[in-house]
Order: C-alpha cells, then structure tokens, then sequence
C-alpha cells in the first residue's frame, strides 16, 4: 500500500492537511523554521491526520475544524521524533539527515519545542476543553514512555510487559487520540470515539511493534535509515526479548549486546541482529503484532457501517505488514 492508496478517498482532503502543515511551520526564526522544513519536507506517511480525518467521518464532517486537530497531530509526532532522534542518537530519518545531525542537538531541541508550540497554537482555535485535555495527556504519556525507555536501555532483564506499556505510551496512545478526537471534533457520541480510541490503540501497539520489526528485518531503502539501530542504541524490542527466552541463544546474544554497550553502540551489531533475525523472535512478534491488528479490527465491526470503516481496516492490515 503506498501512500496515495493509504489517503484513499481523503486524498484531496490530505493535500490540504499537507498545506496547512507548511503554512504552519513558516520561517519565522530562520534556523528553526529552516530545521523543522528539513523534515517535513523529507516526507513521512501522514497516517496520524489520516486517523484524524477518518474519525471525523464517524460524525459531521467539517475539514476546516477537524484540520485543527489533524495538522497539531502531525506536528506534535514530528516533535516527538526530532527529540527521539537526540535521545537514540539517530543519524538519518525518513532517508535525509535528522536535525540533530544536520545542525546539533542544541538546535534540535528548540526545533522539536518549536513545532509543539505550533501545534497548540492551531490547536488552540478550538473551543472544546476535552480536546486539549486528551491532548496534553496523551503528550504526557510520550515523554513517560520514552523516559522509561533511557531508564531501560541495555537492559536485557526487563519483561515483556515492560516493553508494552511503554510502547503503548511511546506510540500507540497519540495514534489512539488521533482516531478519537477527530470523532469528538465532529461531534460523534462518546460510544463511537470510545471504540475508535480503541482501534487506533490497538493498531498503534501493531505498528511499533512493526516498527521494531522493520528496524531489525528492513533494508535501508525501506526504513530510511541503518537496520539494526535500536540494538546499537540499547533499545531492547519485543523480538530481542522473545529471542533471549530461546535457550541455546541466550548466552551468545546477551554477549553481544553486553559487548555493544560496552562500546557505547560504536561497533558492528551485524552478529546481534543476525542472532535475532535468525531465531524465533521475529515470528513471534509478528504473531503479536497480528493479535493486535485482530483486536483493531474487533472495534471497527462495533462501529458503524459507513465508508471510512472500511479505509480504517484496510489501514489495520497495511500497518500489520508495513515495509515502511
Ligand atoms: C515513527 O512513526 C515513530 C514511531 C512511532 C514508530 P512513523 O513511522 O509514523 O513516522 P513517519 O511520520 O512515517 O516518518
Ligand atoms: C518511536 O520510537 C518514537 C516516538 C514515539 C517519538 P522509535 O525510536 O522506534 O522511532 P523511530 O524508529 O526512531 O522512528
Ligand atoms: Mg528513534
Ligand atoms: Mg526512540
Ligand atoms: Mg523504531
């Protein structure tokens, strides 16, 4: 599924998302604006104000407000990533180089409070206290969650349920109020917001699992940076932790990750991530990833029938199997 098919019917729609988006982050101050056009221009899937826009389909549908949470959705992921890349030492996202490369981290953290200020001031034309409540907790969440993940690092030991509640903060909640605050935005019951906050979580839980997936089995081409890179940096995913449960792997792989940090992430992790793509952990993930997808999909049939319903599943089963 590429990106024009994921939009579907909102392609015209999107498009406007898109130029409210450049709108937004105009150059104001020149080294800000000039490092938060960096990524936006370099592209991405969009799929939060997707999420808004299906959502809003689900009550009356009204671009020019739903596009008031759309356009702060993207906004605050595209924060969030300029932080995560300072916080993963990340070199490249979405194929160009990430603003803490091109400029320094100093930059990068002001760029990454620049968007987020962008964000509420569009977001802050809407006159719903609910909205900017879900909101500001759901950007609470992100940063407990990728503070538990600095606090996790390199630890091998950490359970299964520790890694999903910290992917549940980190990624699945803000894919989760995007589907539910496009409904509450164009007046849909609670019911219906309730179960698209439900979809949207449980398809959020799939695609960072995915995610971890991709950045252990992708190529560089499809990932947009060096597969392997969670390793190198400590973050130990689901299919590392299903792989450390394989006894005759356990000892070789708790080596090399010891020997990775040791390192400080800088040496090969090709021997780690072989270990890994070899065992039994990549299908064991996908076997989760996929549970989670058969639960996004149980809220939708509790959904109303209409033509958005359908987009929204053929999402579940593009993210369930993303290449990118
Ligand atoms: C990347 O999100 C960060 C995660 C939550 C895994 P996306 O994969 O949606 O990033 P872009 O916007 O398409 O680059
Ligand atoms: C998701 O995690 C990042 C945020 C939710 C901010 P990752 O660290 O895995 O995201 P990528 O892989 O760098 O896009
Ligand atoms: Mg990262
Ligand atoms: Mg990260
Ligand atoms: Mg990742």
């Amino acid at each position: 599924m590429k990106r024009m098919e994921i939009f579907g019917t909102l392609k015209k729609d999107m498009d406007a998302v898109e130029r409210v988006l450049y709108q937004s982050i105009e150059v104001e101050s020149e080294a800000l604006g000039e490092a938060a056009m960096h990524l936006l221009k370099a592209g991405g899937k969009r799929l939060r104000p997707a999420f808004v826009l299906l959502g809003g389909k689900f009550g009356t549908y009204d671009l020019d407000r739903l596009q008031r949470i759309a356009v702060p959705l993207e906004l605050i992921h595209m924060a969030s990533l300029v932080h995560d890349d300072v916080i993963d030492n990340a070199q490249t996202r979405r194929g160009q180089l990430t603003v803490k490369a091109k400029w320094d981290n100093r930059i990068a953290m002001y760029t990454g409070d620049y968007i987020y200020a962008k964000a509420l001031e569009i977001v802050a034309g809407l006159d719903d206290p609910r909205i900017h409540r879900i909101l500001a907790k759901a950007m609470v969440e992100m940063s407990i969650g990728e503070m538990e993940q600095i606090r996790d690092f390199f630890n091998s030991g950490q359970s299964i349920r520790r890694y999903l509640l910290r992917i549940r903060r980190k990624t699945a909640l803000l894919i989760a109020v995007s589907c539910q605050l496009g409904a509450l935005a164009a007046g849909a019951s609670i019911e219906i917001a309730r179960e698209l906050y439900n979809y949207g979580y449980n398809v959020g839980m799939a695609f960072q699992i995915r995610d971890d997936l991709l950045d252990l089995c992708g190529t560089e081409k499809q990932i947009g940076k060096p597969p392997g890179s969670d390793i190198r940096q400590g973050n130990i995913t689901i299919p590392v932790l299903y792989a450390l449960q394989q006894e005759e792997l356990r000892s070789p792989l708790l080596g090399e990750i010891g020997r990775i940090h040791e390192a400080n992430g800088r040496t090969d992790v090709t021997a780690a991530v072989n270990m890994i793509r070899n065992s039994s952990g990549i299908a064991q993930a996908e076997v989760l990833a996929d549970r989670y997808t058969q639960k996004a999909l149980d809220a939708l049939d509790r959904l109303p029938d209409i033509r958005a319903r359908r987009h929204l599943r053929d999402i579940a089963h593009f993210v369930s199997r993303r290449t990118y």
